[in-house]
């Protein structure tokens, strides 16, 4: 099987790991910075053109600020990743706030940071109105329903919670127009991890036409065209990333189609991605802990589902590569688990490897989007740390471990002595 690349050497991943015990994830920030340019470069052609980062993806404020100074704005989706906004300084149309079921409190803050707020249902409007006053920019987010398949991640458009039906989108700014609001976006998520680069084309021709659509009907002018996440990463050796240039040709079609041919320029092209951005650029390092042979062979690791759910949530694949065992043939079979109280606790299952020993190494592949992120604390375990690996080899920690005194931070033991049963 074709291996994946690794961004350093067993030498110096054992430096790292003399200073920073396993587990832990690791960022190639010049990597980041290397594909963020290729993004941006991709869409040229549209003068507008920005990428929010979905900051659910990877909430850390040094990788946000990598990504910043690449012209990234941010997309958040709840209180905490808009107070993260606020801590780093970002203000106003930088911020992205894209939620579903939002509390008042959420949109009060969107509101007082000057986000662009992105309205999930048509309820929404009088909601916003009432408890934080409507602005004058304001998005709407399209759930295109039967005219998109979606997939297992993301569900089916139908079947959805998200966004609005076509007929909300005209009664939604028609609305809006009646309430005065002046400024107008659009937005739309219907894929998530999709490779096929055409399938954004199409994404791109539902939204546009809709805006066509309209701009005929209602008379308004759409600013910008969001046209979500859901870019795929090549989790499989033999997968392919997906082709940007081919990706931005097909939408730059559906431009000249719907956006040109009927004088709607200028629209500015927007996406809240996350996973093609940091996504193949982190890797989770671990350790053999035990070796285990009953039924099956297991792998047991000293990370676990709390560092990386994936595998368990999805059934995704990761690919792993043992260091220093690369060319070893993969001639055993195993089970590679965690230590959680959970049977579905395992990074893969039936996956031939080299012959492994107590203290291997091991990396889990593309785990920098959507991996510490989705971390929990279920066997009151803890989270790991973050580390990112500078162009230069040195390795500077964004993101210490949890500690006991994090977990149990919440709690006050100091009363238990007066608490009767
Ligand atoms: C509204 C929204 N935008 C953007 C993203 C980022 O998606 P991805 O990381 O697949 O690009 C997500 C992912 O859950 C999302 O729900």
């Amino acid at each position: 099987m074709a291996e994946k690349a690794i961004p350093f050497s067993k030498e110096k991943l054992e430096q790292i790991i003399d200073k920073f015990p396993t587990p832990f994830h690791i960022y190639d920030e010049k990597a980041i910075i290397d594909y963020a340019q290729k993004f941006t470069k991709a869409f040229s052609w549209n003068s507008g053109f920005k990428e929010f980062y979905a900051i659910k993806a990877a909430p850390n404020p040094f990788l946000m600020k990598i990504l910043r100074n690449q012209g990234f704005g941010i997309d958040c989706s709840s209180m905490a990743e808009l107070v993260l906004a606020e801590k780093m300084g970002m203000r106003g149309e930088e911020i992205m706030f894209t939620s579903n079921d939002t509390p008042a409190y959420e949109f009060k803050k969107a509101r007082e940071l000057g986000a662009i707020i992105n309205l999930d249902d048509i309820s929404h409007i009088e909601f916003l109105e009432e408890h934080a006053g409507l602005p004058e920019l304001l998005s709407f987010r399209y759930n295109p329903g039967n005219l998109k398949e979606g997939n297992l991640i993301i569900g089916h458009p139908e079947e959805a919670k998200y966004g609005f039906t076509r007929e909300q989108m005209f009664e939604g700014y028609k609305t809006l127009l009646d309430k005065g609001v002046k400024r107008f976006g659009i937005h739309t998520m219907v894929a998530s991890n999709e490779l096929d680069p055409t399938y954004f084309a199409e994404t791109a021709e539902i939204l546009f036409s809709l805006i066509a659509d309209l701009s005929k009907e209602l008379g308004i002018h759409i600013e910008f065209a969001n046209l979500g996440g859901g870019i795929g990463i090549p989790y499989k050796p033999e997968e392919k990333p997906v082709d940007l240039q081919v990706m931005s040709a097909g939408i730059r079609e559906m431009y000249e189609k719907y956006i040109i041919k009927n004088g709607l320029e200028p629209l500015k092209v927007y996406f809240e991605s996350g996973r093609a951005i940091t996504g193949p650029y982190g890797y989770l390092v671990s350790k053999v802990e035990h070796i285990k042979d009953t039924y099956k062979k297991f792998a047991g690791l000293d990370a676990c589902m709390v560092n990386l759910m994936r595998p368990a949530l999805y059934g995704s694949y990761h690919h792993i590569t043992v260091i220093g065992k690369e060319g070893q043939s993969l001639d055993t079979m195993y089970d590679v688990t965690g230590s959680l109280c959970e049977n579905n606790d395992k990074f893969a299952i039936d996956r031939k490897l080299p012959e492994l020993q107590r203290g291997d190494i091991i990396i889990i592949h593309d785990t920098g989007a959507h991996g510490h992120a989705m971390g929990f604390n279920y066997n009151s375990k803890l989270r790991s740390a973050e580390l990112l690996l500078h162009g230069n080899g040195e390795v500077t920690e964004i993101c210490r471990a949890e500690t006991m005194d994090d977990l149990f931070a919440t709690l006050d033991f100091s009363s238990l002595g007066s608490f009767s049963v």
